[in-house]
């Protein structure tokens, strides 16, 4: 293979920091394909942790080119920080970062409406407040300002008048710094960002054509894409992997293969739907075990039982090829684990999502209860080494939505992860 896609299988934070910057180590390049500073990946080396918001998680290996694709929004200001703070510590960028000229910008009234929003409306989301969904709705309005407006500073000032003048149309959508404030900001960000700016549709598909391996990396979830998740409790864009053609500029049949990352058990952060949530002692262990904490916002991240259903409709809708299963370690204490196969609703069993989604309010989980291992996982290297109710939990999960594990990670370090296939061929 030598383009893969690595998705989020379910409501975000699934662990694909790692398992890209895994991967990187034999990629050529590493395009992030969707959202914006809304993610949070962290990378851990040599016991040094690294968190990128919208710098590609291929950044922390030297050799693999990395490309913002044009289904991003880029808050400019986050971006070079997170550019500057890599070049601190010894991660020179600055011949292998790649901006799309068409991703759009997040401004300052962007961030500000994302809070106001909330704070006025029946639906609170708990977003992340990065402006995410006020950008995307700003692109889609034909509003927007582009990463190439950056380029030619006319455009650029009537992009932003046109911005303005929409938004003011908009009530409640907060107190954010006027046009000339923000024309000058940007006037000076231009300079910085100019160099990195192309159209990276071009350059990937070059690489491709060239035979070299390329990586595209989602950000969120597939439970939290806007037209698959929980709606509205989702993010403004597509997490799932067919929106890397569209969010990097590739033609489909460029992608060859698709990995969705899952978690052992289950988070969520922000407000929404979660059958299988553990409002209880043993959420905390699994909040407190597994480190559930948002990179992005410091919110405690809500915890659960693995549910098949949702991850159902995540190998359906991204076409998912093969498993990573991630925090597998931090179940190696319990005696019992419980898997959601199916739900009750309104007395009868169901084994796909509800219609309408808000029903998913009222399901009640029925658990299939596995036996834990009760042993460390977490210095396992081979499938062979792990014990044999660990690799049974594998197998079910694989059957349970018919995807084979593909990998498994079982723990935060590099090595900490088990390949049952080759990737890269
Ligand atoms: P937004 O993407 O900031 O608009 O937030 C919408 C929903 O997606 C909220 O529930 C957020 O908590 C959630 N969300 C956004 N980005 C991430 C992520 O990277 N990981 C997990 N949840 C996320």
């Amino acid at each position: 293979m030598s383009s893969v896609v690595i998705v989020g299988a379910q409501w975000g934070d699934e662990g694909k920091g790692k398992v890209v910057d895994c991967l990187s180590e034999s990629a050529d390049m590493v395009v992030r394909f969707n959202g914006g500073a809304n993610a949070g990946h962290t990378i851990i080396v040599d016991d040094e942790e690294y968190v990128l918001h919208l710098i590609p998680s291929g950044a922390i290996r030297e050799k693999a080119d990395c490309v913002i694709g044009n289904g991003c929004v880029i808050d400019a200001d986050q971006l070079l920080s997170e550019y500057d703070e890599l070049m601190r510590r010894g991660i020179d960028l600055s011949k292998r970062l790649f901006i799309s000229g068409f991703a759009h910008l997040v401004l300052p009234h962007h961030k500000a409406a994302d809070g106001a929003w909330e704070g006025n409306s029946k639906v609170a989301l708990g977003t992340t407040k990065r402006g995410i969904g006020p950008a995307y709705c700003d692109k889609y309005a034909r509003f927007g300002v582009r990463a190439e407006d950056l380029l030619e500073e006319k455009d650029l000032r009537n992009k932003l008048e046109a911005a303005y003048a929409y938004r003011s149309r908009w009530s409640g959508s907060g107190e954010y710094p006027g046009l000339e404030e923000v024309f000058e900001h940007l006037r000076k960000i231009a300079k910085r960002l100019s160099p990195f700016i192309v159209d990276t549709s071009l350059l990937i598909n070059k690489r491709i054509d060239e035979g070299k391996r390329v990586l595209f990396e989602g950000a969120q979830g597939t439970l939290l894409d806007v037209d698959f998740g929980t709606y509205p409790y989702v993010t403004s864009s597509n997490p799932v992997a067919p929106y890397a053609a569209i969010g990097a500029g590739v033609g489909i049949r460029q992608l060859d293969m698709t990995l969705g990352v899952v978690k052992a058990y289950l988070t969520r952060v922000g407000t929404g739907p979660f059958p299988t949530e553990l409002d209880s002692e043993v959420g905390e262990k699994l909040r407190q075990q597994g480190g559930e904490v948002g990179r992005t916002t410091g919110r405690d991240r809500r915890t659960g039982w693995l549910d098949l259903i949702p991850l159902r409709l995540s190998a359906r809708v991204n076409g998912l090829d093969g498993l990573v299963v991630s925090k597998l370690d931090v179940l190696d204490s319990y005696e019992e684990i419980p898997v959601c196969v199916a739900y009750k609703l309104r007395g009868k069993t169901i084994t796909e999502i509800p219609l309408p989604v808000v029903l998913m309010d009222e399901v009640e989980p029925v658990y299939e209860i596995l036996p834990g291992w009760q042993s460390d996982t977490s210095e396992v290297t081979k499938w062979s080494d792990l014990p044999a109710k660990a690799q049974e939990y594998l197998k079910f999960i694989a059957e349970g939505c018919g995807i084979p594990v593909s990998g498994i990670s079982v723990g935060q370090r590099r090595d900490q992860i088990i390949w049952l296939e080759e990737v890269f061929q």
